[in-house]
C-alpha cells in the first residue's frame, strides 16, 4: 500500500526508491561506457589471430596461409613490428594480402610504408597481393600507380589476373579480382566479356586447385554468385567484421549488406565453394571497432 503525505505527493521512501533506480541506471550506463571505451582503446592497437581449418581437393601437402586485409595505412608499432612479429610466429609458407591495405585519401608516404610492409613481408613467405575499393579510389583520385609499389617489395600483384604458385609442395591457382561474380546490372554481354568472368574461367580450366583474392565477399555471396562457380576458396576482407560487435548478436554494419549482416567475418561452407572473410585491422571511416579486435586471420588449408 502507497504511503501519502498529508498533501497527496509520494512519501520520502517513494524518493527515495526513485533515486536508487536512478543511480543503478546510471551507474549502469558508467559501467557500459566504460567497457566500451576499454574496448575502443583495446581493438585500436591489439591484434589477436583467428584461425580456420579448410580442405580443398587436390592439396596434397598442408599448408599454412596467412590472410591480411583492410590496414587502410594503420601502423600496429613502429613499423608495423608487432604485426610483423604476430605474422612471423604462425609460421606461414604463404601470405595473402586481399585489399584495402591503404586507404583511398592516402599520401604517397602511406604507400611507401605499405611498399615497405609488403617487403618485410616478403622476407617471412611469398605474398599475394589484391586490389581493394580504396586502392582503386586512391588510383582514380589520382594517385600514383601502385603495381611498382607492389612489385618493389617483391610481392606478386594479382589485379584481375591469376597465376600458378608453387605453395609448399602444391601448385595453386591463385587469382585476384575485385569484379562482381553475377550480371550487376549489366547485360548478359558485358557481364561474359568482363575481366572477372574471363578470370574464373582461366582459373576453372587450370584444373588446380584454386584460390581467389576477392576483397568484397559481394563479389561471391550476392545473387547467391557461389552456385555458379567451380572455385575452391574465396578470401575477403571488406566487412570489418561488421566494425562493432555486440555480444551475442554479431557484427552492428558492412558495408554493401547494410546492418547486422550475416556475412561478416568468420568460415562459411556454401557446398562447392568456400569463403573466409577476415575482419580486418581497421575501423571503418571514423567509426572505432568495438568488441572486435583487429586480426591476422590464419588458414591451416590440407586436402
Ligand atoms: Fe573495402
Amino acid at each position: 500500500m502507497k504511503k501519502c503525505t498529508e498533501t497527496g505527493k509520494p512519501s520520502k521512501g517513494w524518493k527515495k526508491v526513485l533515486l536508487r533506480i536512478l543511480l543503478t541506471l546510471l551507474a549502469l550506463f558508467l559501467v557500459c561506457a566504460i567497457t566500451v571505451g576499454i574496448s575502443i582503446l583495446v581493438c585500436r592497437s591489439s591484434l589477436t589471430v583467428h584461425s580456420y581449418d579448410v580442405e580443398i581437393r587436390g592439396v596434397t601437402h598442408p599448408f599454412t596461409a596467412v590472410l591480411l586485409t583492410d590496414l587502410h595505412g594503420k601502423e600496429f608499432g613502429e613499423g608495423n613490428a608487432e604485426l610483423l612479429e604476430l605474422v612471423r610466429q604462425q609460421q606461414p609458407d604463404v601470405i595473402f594480402c586481399a585489399g584495402d591495405l591503404i586507404d583511398g585519401s592516402a599520401s604517397l608516404a602511406d604507400v611507401e610504408r605499405v611498399s615497405a610492409l609488403l617487403g618485410e613481408l616478403t622476407g617471412i613467405a611469398p605474398v599475394y597481393v589484391s586490389y581493394g575499393n580504396h586502392e582503386k579510389a586512391y588510383l582514380r583520385n589520382g594517385g600514383a600507380e601502385l603495381r611498382p609499389y607492389v612489385e618493389k617489395s617483391g610481392a606478386t600483384l594479382l589485379d584481375e589476373a591469376c597465376t600458378a604458385a608453387e605453395i609448399a609442395g602444391n601448385k595453386i591457382c591463385l587469382g585476384g579480382t575485385l569484379g562482381h561474380l553475377y550480371l550487376f546490372g549489366r547485360t548478359k554481354e558485358a557481364y561474359w566479356s568482363s575481366p572477372e568472368v574471363k578470370l574464373m574461367q582461366e582459373m576453372e580450366a587450370s584444373g588446380l586447385p584454386t584460390i581467389v583474392l576477392a576483397h568484397m565477399p559481394d563479389t561471391i555471396i550476392f545473387c547467391q554468385a557461389y552456385k555458379d562457380w567451380n572455385i575452391d576458396l574465396f578470401l575477403s576482407g571488406h566487412t570489418h567484421g561488421g566494425v562493432i560487435r555486440l555480444p551475442f548478436v554479431g557484427g552492428l554494419y558492412a558495408p554493401m549488406q547494410g546492418w547486422f549482416p550475416e556475412e561478416d567475418m568468420g568460415y562459411f561452407n556454401y557446398g562447392r565453394v568456400q569463403l573466409v572473410i577476415s575482419s580486418g585491422m581497421a575501423g571503418y571511416k571514423n567509426i572505432p571497432r568495438v568488441f572486435n579486435r583487429p586480426e591476422v586471420c590464419v588458414l591451416h588449408i590440407s586436402g
